[in-house]
């Protein structure tokens, strides 16, 4: 399973590209306007940091819009996978990606018809958002599991791409389910290490390590 981590904030990106655990990054527009920089400074210093795929997200909502904005984000770097809307206009500009070799991540999708589509489309990868499911009383962990098995059934190569992970058992499920990617913020991903009978048996071993003689 693949681990990217959602974030534009640099310093999240390094510390836990540090970690050596990340293949990977997603953004999106609410994510990169916290920094307060332009998308494309932050989208150049992030390929810097992670060599793994690093999605972008286009504005557009336009096909021709989108494929202007996308075809501009992937010239940056190569690395870069172009974010595009699971809307209409945005599933024509998939296909005409796929055709030029330029990667995307179709994002907000909340079904498995909508799934279904952007596979059929040629993405690259589909982005489930869990958590934002799991906000209106639908279960995300069901999308997770449909695109899956649907994918499965016919051999898609479109990668689910499990997004809006709130907690460490969202990315356990989605692991159980057999998601390929999921992509997880920073704090959470702080949250994956922790557990408490950690800390306290690494602090009864240090203090038992005292009393062994020189
Ligand atoms: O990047 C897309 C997704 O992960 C957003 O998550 O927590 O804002 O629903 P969230």
């Amino acid at each position: 399973m693949k681990i990217f981590i959602d974030s534009a904030d640099i310093a999240e990106i390094r510390e836990a590209a540090e970690m050596g655990v990340i293949d990977g990054v997603t953004t999106n527009p609410s994510l990169v306007a916290k920094t307060g920089r332009s998308l494309d400074a932050v989208i150049a210093e992030i390929c810097e940091v992670v060599d793994g795929p690093i999605s972008a997200e286009v504005l557009a909502t336009d096909t021709e819009g989108i494929l202007r904005e996308g075809r501009k984000l992937a010239a940056m770097h190569e690395n870069i996978v172009v974010k595009v809307p699971l809307i209409a206009d945005g599933i024509k500009a998939v296909k005409v990606f796929a055709g030029e070799g330029i990667k995307t991540n179709v994002t907000l999708c909340f079904s498995a018809p909508q799934g279904l589509l952007a596979a059929k489309a040629g993405a690259t990868y589909i982005s489930p958002f869990l958590g934002r499911m799991d906000d209106v009383g639908s279960e995300g962990l069901d999308l997770i599991g449909q695109l899956v098995n649907i994918y499965g059934n016919y051999a898609f190569e479109t990668e689910v791409l499990a997004a809006s992970i709130r907690h460490p058992m969202h990315l356990v499920h989605c692991a159980e389910m057999g998601a390929d990617v999921a992509t997880i913020p920073h704090k959470v991903i702080l949250q994956l290490l922790k557990h408490p009978l950690t800390d306290i048996g690494l602090a009864r071993f240090l203090e038992d390590a005292k009393k062994i003689p020189e």
